[in-house]
């Protein structure tokens, strides 16, 4: 099993879009997947068709009450895609859970207890570096930053990357970088080659090849309720998702070889 945090602290960068569809091309490619909707916007819960009145049990239910996490898991209308999904109960996690001991580690200890495991968890977190990321953060074996390809892109990048080390100081030290993520980009923009061109000079190997466009499929599918690979498996959204699906797959292969 491996654990993906998806975090940007701006909002609209593309957070909840690559969580659905990275997710939805993994069980294309054979894997088991669960989503843990963390924002309490909970706009990966309703992409993926989950009306609110069906949440039963939500990330909420887990990190403040406790509840078992098996209760909180949905099945999706996708095969081998599940998901925990959030709601607005959730903006009042962090005064609850905040005063107590162990708080950063909630979501890590509620996932030991998860059985079968799947191969793959992907979390969907909040536009904000609060309690809930760092629980996100504690809990995953990496991080996933999608970046805009738009003039601000790398402002707050170092903030981010300060906090990852801060939690790979603190609570979790086998914490490491998945990769940088290129996203919206419009080819016939010349500014978002600019940007890309810098992120890729100021990060290096970080930046995954894959650069997913701007496309208007990948913004029609969650009113859908369905990723966009299951809305027009053949728009370059979704081939731009297969193909960063694929390359974090084949990332993954050297180190299994060594046995880690
Ligand atoms: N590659 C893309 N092309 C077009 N629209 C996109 C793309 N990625 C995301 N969007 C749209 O941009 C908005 C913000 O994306 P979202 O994933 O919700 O960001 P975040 O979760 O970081 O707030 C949404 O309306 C989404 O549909
Ligand atoms: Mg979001």
């Amino acid at each position: 099993m491996k654990t993906i945090a998806i975090v940007n602290q701006k909002g609209g960068v593309g957070k909840t879009t690559t969580t659905i569809n990275l997710a939805a091309a993994l069980t294309l490619l054979g894997k088991t997947v669960l989503i843990i909707d963390l924002d309490p916007q909970g706009n990966a819960s309703t992409g993926l068709g989950l009306l609110r009145a069906d949440r039963n049990q939500t990330s909420y239910d887990l990190l403040v009450d406790g509840v078992d996490i098996d209760d909180t898991i949905h099945e999706t209308s996708v095969p081998n895609l599940q998901i925990i999904p959030s709601d607005m109960d959730l903006s009042g996690a962090e005064l609850e859970i905040g005063e107590q001991a162990g708080r950063t580690t909630r979501l890590k200890s509620a996932l030991n207890s998860l059985s079968p495991k799947p191969d793959y968890i992907l979390i969907d977190c909040p536009p904000s570096l609060s309690l809930l990321t760092v629980n996100a953060l504690a809990a995953s074996d990496s991080v996933l930053v999608p970046l805009q390809c738009e003039f601000y892109a790398l402002e707050g990048l170092s903030q981010l990357l300060k906090t990852v080390e801060m939690a790979k100081a603190n609570i979790n030290p086998a914490l490491i970088i998945e990769g940088v993520m290129l996203t919206m980009y419009d080819q016939r923009n010349r500014l978002s080659a600019q940007v890309a061109a810098d992120v890729r000079k100021h990060l290096g190997r970080a930046v995954f090849k894959t650069m997913v466009p701007r496309n208007v499929r990948i913004a029609e599918a969650p009113s859908y309720g369905r990723p966009v690979l299951m809305y027009d498996r053949n728009c370059a959204g979704s081939i731009a998702y297969m193909d960063l699906a694929k390359e974090i797959l084949a990332r993954r292969k050297p180190e299994q070889k060594r046995g880690t």
